[in-house]
């Protein structure tokens, strides 16, 4: 990676970390990333891209192979878990069953030798942040899945750490209570001022909570951003294609420049698309269209505008999802706000779609 994913005064940086568990295979590649004081950074990624794995060297539970770890300008590398002053939330670093909430909050000031008094005023402290004020004499088993997440929370955020790890921590919840503590998680990020690096694999939950997103794929990170500019302007196909909803059509570059390509995707039907990359006709080319961006029904004056059959149409509620063919077979889905009233469309209908050439990118095929 060059200079420019280099920030000054980084909290954590990590300097040509590579990982191998079996000394062949690499699951973490070449990670070079500058984690910005204060920030909310989440690792995105599919299961098995090495996401858990990185975030385990920095809390320094696995070793890297090769490569610097280093934590407010010092290398760590070589320091146990507990002298990096990190707080951790895993998805498998469970409670302690037999300790009751409070104790179990209180834990990690027991073990850096705090006084009892100091204990017990930091875990009333701690247990009122996430709302459990009332739960300190219960044991984890008396406890929701939810209170248990927001306990083990308190529990990393008691000793005040610079800087909070967590792993797929609301993995266990069902969908509303996992956005009701997304909520909660930023409250406190935004109210502690700590910095939080945090894994999933849902991408919502990335969008909705951070500041910046590395995604992850194979061992290494494929782009680097703020949401919206994710979202926009994705760097590659696998970017495209695992942040938010995507259409992917294949074809070949035809002609065009470096602000607009054109590209044949079969059954004589030519797109105008942004080439992200350069290109020469001849090329093979991945397009990525979100289906938002697609008007329905409407006059075009965008550089793409066909009449085309609706082969399928899925009910969603709040929107119907269109999918389209066209003749040479490429499909893509269109998504249409259900405002109540609108036309009713129907497999084998003719509608009118169009997009814009800036809202859909064109990629290397791999
Ligand atoms: N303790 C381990 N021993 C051997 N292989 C492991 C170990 N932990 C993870 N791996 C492997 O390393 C790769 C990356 O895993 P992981 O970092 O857990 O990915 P993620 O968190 O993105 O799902 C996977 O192929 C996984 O099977
Ligand atoms: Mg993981």
């Amino acid at each position: 990676m060059s200079g420019k994913d280099r920030t000054d005064d980084p909290i954590v940086r990590f300097s040509g970390v590579r990982k191998s568990y079996d000394g062949e295979t690499l699951v973490v590649r070449d990670l070079n990333l500058d984690i910005v004081r204060g920030e909310f950074l989440t690792l995105l990624g599919p299961s098995g891209s090495g996401k858990t794995t990185s975030l385990m060297m920095l809390a320094g539970f696995e070793a890297p192979t090769e490569g610097t770890i280093s934590i407010g300008g010092k290398d760590v590398t070589a320091l146990p878990p507990y002298r990096r002053g990190i707080g951790v939330v895993f998805q498998n670093y469970a409670l302690f069953p037999h300790m009751t909430i409070g104790q179990n909050v209180g834990y990690p000031l027991r073990v850096r030798g705090a006084a009892q008094a100091d204990i017990d005023k930091r875990v009333v402290e701690a247990l009122e942040m996430v709302e459990l004020g009332a739960f300190a004499d219960r044991r984890p088993a008396q406890l929701s899945g939810g209170q248990q997440q927001r306990a083990a929370l308190a529990r990393a955020l008691v000793f005040r750490p610079e800087l909070v790890l967590l792993d797929e921590p609301l993995g266990a919840l069902d969908k509303q209570l996992r956005e009701q503590m997304q909520y909660e998680l930023k409250r406190l990020h935004e109210e502690l001022k700590v910095t939080m690096v945090y894994v999933t694999h849902d991408q919502t939950e990335a969008l909705t909570m951070s500041d910046r997103i590395a995604v992850f794929n194979d061992g290494g990170i494929q782009q680097l951003a703020r949401p919206s500019d994710l979202y926009e302007n994705p760097q590659n196909a696998f970017v495209a294609e695992f942040v938010g909803e995507n259409n992917r059509l294949t074809g070949i570059v035809t002609g065009g420049s470096e602000n607009g390509v054109y590209v044949d995707v079969g059954g004589g039907v030519s797109v105008h698309a942004r080439p992200v990359g350069s290109f020469a006709p001849g090329d093979r080319t991945v397009l990525s269209l979100r289906p938002e961006r697609i008007a329905v029904g409407k006059d075009g004056q965008w550089e793409n505008d066909f009449t085309i059959e609706i082969d399928k149409v899925v009910y969603l509620g709040d929107v119907n999802r269109l999918l389209l063919r066209f003749a040479g077979g490429s499909e893509f889905a269109v998504r249409v706000a259900n405002q109540g009233g609108g036309p009713v469309f129907q497999r084998g209908d003719s509608v009118r779609v169009a997009w814009r050439q800036s809202d859909c990118l064109a990629f290397p095929a791999e």
